[in-house]
C-alpha cells in the first residue's frame, strides 16, 4: 500500500509478541499511559498514521476519520465493534479487522461463572463471610437457585452463545434460544427456538450474547424484565446498553427478578454511585469476559495479523 514505511499507532500496551509482528512491518508508536487516550489525544496521535490498532475503549467515528485522512487500516483487539462507526470507515475505504472466534470459550466460561455466581449467591456469600456476619449453619441460610436442571435462555446464539450452550448441556440444563434467524446448529445442541417473550417467560437464567446494534440497544427493558420469572437471573456478558440499567436495578430492588450477573455496563468504568452496585443480588465484574493471559495474547496477535495484512494490501484474516 504505502511506498514509505507505514506508520501505526497502538492505543495501549500489548503483548510483546503482537508488537513484534507489527514492528516487522511498520514504524510503531504505542500510547504510553495506562488509561486510554482521550478523543483529542487519539486524534492527535492518529494524524499522519497509516494504521490504527485500537481497543473497545477507543471511539472511532467520522470526526476522527475526517481529521486523519491518511488512516487506511483499523484493527480492534476485540470481537465487538460497536465502538467503531463501520459505515464511516466504509465510506472512506478504510479496512477494518477484529478478533472473532478466539475468545468464545473464555467468554463462555465467564458467562457460566456468572450463572453459577448469581444463582448460588457466591459473591454475596463471600462478602458475608468477610464482613464477619457468619454465625451458624441453618436450613435455609443463603439458599439460591439450582443451576443443574434449570432452563437457560440464550439470546443471540452465535459463537459465544453456542459455547455457553455446550457448558449448559454438561449441567443438564434445558436450553432455549432466540436469534433473528433460525440456528440449526443450536438445535443440534438441544436448544429450542423461542420468541423473545416466550424465552423470557420460561427461562430460569437468561444469558445475553448479541452484539450491540441499533436493534439490540435496550433489548432488555422494564417490559422484558416484567415478563421474566421472579426467581430468574439475568446474565449480561454482551454489551451494557443491551440492557436498560435503570430498569434492571429497579427490577432487582423490587424483587421482580431474583438476581443478575453483569460484566458490562452502559458506561464503563461503572460509577461507584450506580444503584446496581448497592444491591446484594447483583454480581458485578469489570468487563473481563475474555481476560485470560492465553486468550488476550491470541487476540493481540490476531489483531496484529489483521493490521499488517491490511497495511500490506493483503486480505485481512478476520475482516469486519
Ligand atoms: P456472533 O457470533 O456474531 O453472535 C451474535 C449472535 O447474535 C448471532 O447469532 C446473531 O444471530 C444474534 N443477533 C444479532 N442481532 C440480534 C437481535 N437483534 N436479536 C436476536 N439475536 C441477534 O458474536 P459473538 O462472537 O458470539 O459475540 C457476541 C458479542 O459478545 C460481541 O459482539 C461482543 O459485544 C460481546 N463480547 C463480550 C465480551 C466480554 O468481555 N464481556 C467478550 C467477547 C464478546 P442473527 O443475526 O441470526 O440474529
Ligand atoms: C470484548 O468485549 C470483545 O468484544 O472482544
Amino acid at each position: 500500500m504505502a511506498l514509505h514505511e507505514p506508520t501505526v499507532f497502538i492505543t495501549r500496551h500489548i503483548p510483546e509478541e503482537a508488537l513484534r509482528i507489527i514492528r516487522s512491518a511498520a514504524d510503531v508508536r504505542v500510547w504510553p499511559e495506562e488509561l486510554p487516550p482521550s478523543p483529542e489525544e487519539l486524534r492527535r496521535e492518529c494524524e499522519g498514521v497509516d494504521g490504527l490498532y485500537c481497543m473497545l475503549t477507543d471511539r472511532i467515528d467520522g470526526a476522527l476519520l475526517d481529521a486523519t485522512p491518511r488512516l487506511k487500516v483499523i484493527s480492534t483487539m476485540s470481537v465487538g465493534y460497536d465502538h467503531i462507526d463501520v459505515s464511516a470507515c466504509r465510506e472512506r475505504g478504510i479496512l477494518l479487522g477484529h478478533t472473532p472466534g478466539v475468545l468464545d470459550e473464555t467468554t463462555a466460561d465467564l458467562a457460566f461463572a456468572l450463572i453459577l455466581a448469581s444463582g448460588r449467591r457466591i459473591a454475596e456469600a463471600d462478602r458475608f463471610v468477610r464482613a464477619g456476619k457468619w454465625e451458624t449453619w441453618s436450613p435455609m441460610f443463603m439458599t439460591g437457585q439450582e443451576v443443574h436442571g434449570a432452563t437457560l435462555g440464550i439470546v443471540g446464539i452465535g459463537r459465544i452463545g453456542q459455547a455457553v450452550a455446550r457448558r449448559a448441556r454438561g449441567f443438564g440444563m434445558r436450553l432455549l434460544y432466540h436469534s433473528r434467524s433460525p440456528k440449526p446448529e443450536s438445535e443440534g445442541l438441544g436448544a429450542e427456538y423461542r420468541s423473545m417473550d416466550d424465552l423470557l417467560r420460561e427461562s430460569d437464567f437468561v444469558s445475553l450474547h448479541v452484539p450491540l446494534t441499533e436493534e439490540t440497544r435496550g433489548l432488555i427493558g422494564a417490559r422484558e424484565l416484567a415478563v421474566m420469572k421472579p426467581t430468574a437471573h439475568l446474565i449480561n456478558t454482551a454489551r451494557g446498553p443491551v440492557v436498560d440499567q435503570r430498569a434492571l436495578s429497579d427490577a432487582l430492588a423490587r424483587g421482580q427478578i431474583a438476581g443478575a450477573g453483569i460484566d458490562v455496563f452502559e458506561m464503563e468504568p461503572v460509577s461507584i454511585e450506580e444503584p446496581l452496585l448497592a444491591l446484594e443480588n447483583v454480581t458485578v465484574l469489570p468487563h473481563i469476559g475474555s481476560a485470560t493471559v492465553a486468550t488476550r495474547t491470541k487476540m493481540a496477535r490476531m489483531a496484529a495479523d489483521n493490521l499488517v495484512a491490511g497495511l500490506q494490501g493483503k486480505p485481512m484474516p478476520h475482516p469486519i
